[in-house]
Parts: structure tokens; C-alpha cells; sequence
């Protein structure tokens, strides 16, 4: 593969010295970079060390005829696959708000057809003014993402909001951002992760120690591959990974809901542990405390969502796949489960090992061929395996 090509756009402030930071960091990870230094970021950066660390000519001026001999503005504006402005100081914010053009930076926000990516950094009154907050409305808008300002002491020993991300925060954005081209492109992939939560009154209710990271694993794995994720989950502390499209249920009815309302799609992975049972009504109010030494509480059944989907007669996804979770004879469960269920796949784990709530796990998959162990004992290692084992399904 080709590697990715970034443009960096630095504009003129104190942090733009922490631009080099990031050109070197984009440098290693393997990406091209081309950077555009504004006449007032030449005042904090030299065109000399942009050049050392990006191993590239440094573009400064519109009308440089050499420049645009050898390479106009609208072809360095469409010769990447991302454009970064790190740091975006108030004026480059506002006159790509604007639409304004009057150097090559701007030049460039408005001629490119490829996402751009903002990290803003300015003193904090500046930031916070309504005419920044105007122009950050309206740049989102326009689809322009952003990463930071973050809170801090200011070079002008202001504290507040308007700091430059860290290069680390802001390279991540740039790995986010960057168009996807992987092998999964424009296949649909509904996960389900996480515990349900079934409640018994307004303050109590039915869970399980599901911590959702391998249903989250697996969303971010796919997302990385190119794949339009879904991922519905029961209550965790876990970040929506980048890329994925996230929805938020708490019992196994909503999720059933959900998960439909997504249907079709072409992958569907049941990683949730959804609760069996639920109490058969929830109290309006909260229960009291009775002088009974005994309470019973009835439950009834939840529909099985794996089983379902893999049986669905119109909107089946080509690939089904559910998981084990046992405390012993795993292989066994794991063949009733994929006979019963009709999915085509089981990854089974034995939960007994400390498995919830870490990021380890070792487990195997079990299809029509048989059983094989899934190399490496990480919830990543997981996802790693079935990111090829779709692939080839799907192929
Ligand atoms: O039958 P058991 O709960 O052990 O099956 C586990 C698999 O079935 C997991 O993939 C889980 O996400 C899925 N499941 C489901 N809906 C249920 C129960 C389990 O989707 N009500």
C-alpha cells in the first residue's frame, strides 16, 4: 500500500514549534508529509527545519513561481489524503470560516477536496470570544473535525482553554481522520458488547460483570479495516472507539430493538452478555424494606438476540457470529450453542480465567470445520483473528 500523505498547514503562534514534533511523529509512523508554512508560523519555524524532518520541500508563498511551476496549489491542496492545521490560530480558523483567500494556507482550505483536521490553539480570551465560537460552528458545519484546544497555563500566562493538543493527541486524530481504505469498505458490521441491565425498580436491577472490552476490541479492529460499525451497548466505562457508531441501550429488550433497527448489514457479532431472564414487571417505585425474611421475584424470558438475527428469514447478514462464555466443558457448549443458535461461528472463552474486565483472553472458534485456537491471549488478539476470519467469509 501506498504510504498516507498528510499536508500540514502551521500557522503563526507560539505552539507552532510543537508542529516539528508532529512532522517527525507522522514521519515515523511511516507517512508522507508536506508542510505549508504560513508567513507569520515562519516567524516561530524555519522553512529549514520543516524541511530537515519532512525530508520534503517547505511551501510558503502563493505566488512563488518556482512553487507553482512545480507544483501548483491545487495540486498540494489534492495530494494528500488529509489536511492538517496544527496549530489553527483564530485567523486561519477565520478565513477558512469565511472562505477567505489571501495566502497559500487559505488557498488551500478552500481549494482541497479532502477532510481537513483542525488543532486550534490561542490565548484563551480569543478562544472563547463569540467571533472564534461563530467560526468553530460553522467550520464543523462544513465538516472540518477538530482536536483540542486543551486547558492549560498560556504562554501569555493566561490559564484556560486554548492550548495546542499534544503532537501525540493531535497524530492520533490524524490516524482517525485518515480515510479508510482497508479491506472491510462499505460492509456493514452490527456489534453487540457489554452487560444488559434489567431493572427490578427505578434504583435496582439485574447485571453481570461484563466489562464490554472485547465487544470494543472488535468494533475498533473492524472500524480500522474500513467497515461502518455499529456497535450496541449495554452500560460500560469504556470511550466509543474511533470510527464507530455507538448506541446506547440497557435492557436486552432495547438492544433487541436496536440491533434489528440496523438490520440489514452484513456482519453481525454477539458479543454482549445479554441477561437470560428479566424480572417480569419493574416497580414504578422503589421497593421497601418488608419484615419478610424471604422476597421472590418472577422472570421471564429474553428473546435471544444471536438466535434470532442467525434465523432471521429476510435480513440474515451473511456472517453470524456468537460468543461462549463458560466456566467448564466449553467444547461442548460451544457445539450446542452453534447448533442451537444457527450462527456460523462460536468463539468460546472460558470465563473462569479472570477473563472479564481484563484485556486478556484466550479462546477458540468453532465452525463448520472444527475448532481452532485463536492465536495470542489479548481481547486485541481476538479481534485480530476474526478481522481475517470475516474477511475471508465475506470474500
Ligand atoms: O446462550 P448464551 O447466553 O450462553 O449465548 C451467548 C451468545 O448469545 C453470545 O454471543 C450472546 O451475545 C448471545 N445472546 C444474545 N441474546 C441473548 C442471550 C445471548 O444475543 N438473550
Amino acid at each position: 500500500m501506498d504510504p498516507k500523505r498528510i499536508l500540514l498547514i502551521v500557522g503563526g503562534g507560539i505552539a507552532a514549534y510543537k508542529s516539528l514534533e508532529l512532522i517527525r511523529r507522522i514521519k515515523k509512523a511511516g507517512m508522507d508529509v508536506r508542510v505549508v508554512l504560513t508567513r507569520a508560523a515562519q516567524e516561530f519555524v524555519t522553512p529549514l527545519s520543516a524541511a530537515a524532518l519532512s525530508g520534503d520541500k517547505v511551501y510558503t508563498d502563493l505566488f512563488d513561481l518556482t512553487d507553482e511551476t512545480e507544483m501548483g496549489h491545487i495540486a498540494l491542496s489534492r495530494q494528500a489524503d488529509l489536511v492538517v492545521v496544527a496549530p489553527a490560530t483564530a485567523d486561519l480558523m477565520a478565513k477558512a470560516a469565511q472562505g477567505l483567500v489571501n495566502d497559500l494556507a487559505s488557498t488551500v482550505l478552500l481549494a482541497t477536496d479532502k477532510p481537513v483536521l483542525m488543532a486550534p490553539a490561542m490565548n484563551v480570551r480569543m478562544w472563547h470570544h463569540a467571533a472564534t465560537q461563530r467560526n468553530l460552528a460553522q467550520l464543523k458545519a462544513d465538516g472540518v473535525h477538530f482536536v483540542g484546544p486543551e486547558e492549560g497555563d498560556m504562554a501569555c500566562g493566561e490559564f484556560g482553554l486554548g492550548r495546542l493538543a499534544e503532537p501525540g493527541d493531535i497524530f492520533a486524530a490524524i490516524e482517525n481522520h485518515l480515510p479508510k481504505s482497508g479491506a472491510l469498505n462499505g460492509r456493514k458490521v452490527v456489534i453487540t458488547a457489554g452487560p444488559t441491565f434489567e431493572p427490578l425498580d427505578p434504583v435496582r436491577g439485574l447485571t453481570n460483570r461484563s466489562s464490554g472490552r472485547q465487544g470494543y476490541a472488535i468494533a475498533e479492529r473492524l472500524a480500522r479495516e474500513g467497515a461502518d460499525v455499529v456497535l450496541v451497548s449495554g452500560p460500560v466505562s469504556l470511550d466509543t472507539p474511533s470510527g464507530v457508531r455507538r448506541v446506547n441501550v440497557e435492557t436486552a429488550l432495547a438492544m433487541f430493538d436496536a440491533v434489528h433497527a440496523e438490520l440489514p448489514a452484513d456482519v453481525f457479532i454477539g458479543v454482549a452478555a445479554v441477561a437470560d431472564w428479566r424480572p417480569r414487571e419493574a416497580a414504578r417505585e422503589k421497593q421497601k424494606k418488608t419484615a419478610e425474611p424471604e422476597m421472590t421475584v418472577t422472570f421471564v424470558k429474553n428473546p435471544d438476540i444471536l438466535e434470532a438475527v442467525s434465523k432471521h428469514l429476510d435480513l440474515r447478514p451473511r456472517v453470524v457470529i456468537g460468543f461462549a462464555a463458560e466456566t467448564g466443558s466449553l467444547e461442548d457448549y460451544a457445539r450446542a450453542k452453534l447448533a442451537s443458535k444457527g450462527c456460523d461461528a462460536i468463539i468460546a472463552n472460558n470465563v473462569a480465567e479472570g477473563v472479564f474486565g481484563s484485556a486478556h483472553n484466550h479462546a477458540t472458534l468453532l465452525d463448520l470445520d472444527g475448532f481452532t485456537p485463536i492465536p495470542g491471549d489479548t481481547k486485541m488478539d481476538v479481534a485480530d483473528f476474526l478481522a481475517a476470519y470475516i474477511q475471508k467469509k465475506l470474500s
